[in-house]
């Protein structure tokens, strides 16, 4: 990952590739952000017209580029597009400086070494541009064929690796709350880009075993607890969901169990992720077209893994406890077929009408497991249902709870970290449409609301009088198109900050 330091070095002496300054919209043209005054002196206060010149208008996601100006160590300036000017005496948004971070980030791969003379007035600015640094400097070539044959990887091959160095003009390297925030960011980040790994791993190389392999390991080396229930164990333990959905996989399915615990703590949150390494449908079979990205189906349970590492980097004051349901959803003669029984953990049975509903069959058992330790709230993430792309679009999850002020703060949670997320009901009339005639309740309901009746599903299997958020990552798990400010193609890592975030409030007394 890139690696970054806080700098107190002027502009122009400064030994780098490039120098990234800020512009605003401003009402009459591009505005230079504050952070770039001697770039500016440096142009004779004239690089506001030099920018408009270039075509620039200071609108997020803009980047030009331009040559630095005489007497300056750095070759290249690069401008980035910060939006609107923000209000008198605001300081800029922190999600404004994470996409601009983010976005010359990106703008910057290959580069060795970059400056950011963006506008930092504190130290949260300064954990912002880390941030959008570190995620915009994500890339995944560990399956480009030069990689293997270049032996140092394509990066060194092609010289398009990202941005190696990136030094924070303007932070105070001194400062004990700026310091903090750049260990924040890069622990956060690390784990989150870690998510993004295991999302974009080819399916063939992650199945359950080999993620809960590698959450083993994760555990070990940063003293988490860990527990794997391998199939022998889910068949003792009962764990009817999570068995009857790997059924079909010539690769067994696992549940991790994640403890993260603090002597401080006087909270539990329980995390619980939705973890198929692969969704073919089953014998409900997707069509092509609907599975080509299907190894994403595991990005709540990357989510989960992540946050609960990264809060035991940070050493946050609070237990968490991390649940990944791990399992393949295959066909094949072994497989679950649509009007099975399955008796799930909590002693529930359930009418599998359609096995590409599978993700709900983990995450029950998952959460009824997660229930029975009683913690202060649980959370699930999954990549749910097509129902909710559908109503929230590519880039915004939903949040279901079955307790409306748990929902806001989660809700609230996710804006503060720039995780767009909207809030979801659960309609009781929705229920009924799930009864079953054979079983206490079926795994498909109506079919408009999709999105919602999946949340209800869940809601059955969340502990008497356990607050429960449940979060449909579907859309923004994984970006097709191309990337957009912080965001690559592929894994984006989403749900990962708010999770983190919820755990920090949590332990500070902030949340419930
Ligand atoms: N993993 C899918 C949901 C999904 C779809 C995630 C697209 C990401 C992108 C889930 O297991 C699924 O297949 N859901 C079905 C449920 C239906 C059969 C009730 C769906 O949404 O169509
Ligand atoms: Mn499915
Ligand atoms: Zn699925």
């Amino acid at each position: 990952m890139t690696a970054l330091t806080l700098s107190t070095a002027a502009a122009p002496g400064l030994r780098a590739d490039a120098i990234v300054i800020g512009v605003v919209k401003g009402a009459e043209g591009p505005v230079v952000a504050p952070g770039a005054e001697a770039v500016d002196k440096a142009y004779d206060g004239k690089l506001a017209g030099v920018l408009e010149t270039l075509g620039a208008a200071g609108a997020e996601g803009e980047v030009t580029k331009l040559p630095a100006p005489a007497g300056f160590k750095a070759p290249l300036v690069v401008a980035v597009g910060l939006g609107a000017e923000p209000e008198k005496d605001a300081g800029f948004d922190a999600e404004a400086l994470r996409k601009a971070a983010g976005v010359a980030a990106r703008a910057l791969t290959g580069t060795k070494k970059a400056a950011f003379a963006l506008p930092l007035t504190d130290a949260a600015d300064a954990g912002a541009v880390a941030e959008g640094v570190l995620l915009g400097a994500y890339s995944f070539d560990t399956y480009k064929e030069s990689a293997a044959a270049s032996g140092r990887g394509a990066r060194a091959k092609n010289g398009k690796g990202p941005l190696a160095e990136a030094a924070l003009l303007g932070g105070k390297p001194r400062d004990r709350a700026y310091k903090a925030a750049i260990e924040r960011a890069t622990a956060v980040v690390e784990e989150l880009n870690r998510a993004r790994d295991l999302v974009n791993t080819p399916p063939n190389d992650l199945n359950p075993e080999a993620f809960a392999a590698i959450a083993q390991a994760a555990a070990k080396e940063h003293g988490i607890k860990v527990q794997v229930l391998d199939e022998k164990a889910l068949v003792k333990g009962g764990y009817g969901g999570i068995l009857g959905v790997g059924a079909g996989s010539a690769s067994g399915p696992r549940l991790v169990k994640l403890s993260y615990t603090s002597s401080k703590a006087d909270k539990h949150l329980a995390f619980v992720g939705k973890g198929i390494t692969y969704d073919s449908g089953g014998i409900s079979l997707k069509p092509a077209g609907h599975n080509e990205t299907m190894k994403c189906d595991m990005s709540g349970a990357a989510a989960v893994f992540a946050a609960v590492v990264a809060a035991a980097r940070l050493g946050l004051e609070v237990n968490v406890t991390g649940w990944l349901a791990l399992a393949e959803n295959m066909p094949s003669g072994s497989a679950t077929r649509p009007g099975d029984v399955l008796r799930m953990y909590s002693g529930k049975t359930v009418e599998v009408l359609n096995t590409d509903a599978e993700g709900r069959l983990v995450l029950a058992d998952a959460l009824w497991a997660a229930s029975e330790e009683k913690p202060d709230a649980i959370v699930d993430v999954a990549t749910l249902t097509g129902a909710m792309m559908l109503a929230l679009g590519s880039r915004t999850f939903g949040i279901m709870a079955n307790d409306e002020a748990f929902r806001s703060a989660v809700h609230e949670a996710a804006e503060e970290v720039g995780e767009p997320a909207w809030p979801m009901p659960l309609p009781e009339h929705l229920r009924k449409g799930m009864d079953s005639p054979t079983a206490d309740i079926a795994n498909m309901g109506e079919r408009m609301g999709g999105g919602l009746v999946a949340g209800l599903f869940l809601r059955e299997f969340v502990g008497e009088g356990i607050t429960w958020a449940h979060l449909d990552i579907a859309g923004p798990a994984f970006n097709e198109g191309g990337p957009f400010g912080y965001t690559p193609k592929g894994g984006t890592g989403t749900a990962v900050r708010t999770l983190v975030r919820l755990a920090e409030l949590t332990a500070a007394g902030d949340l419930g």
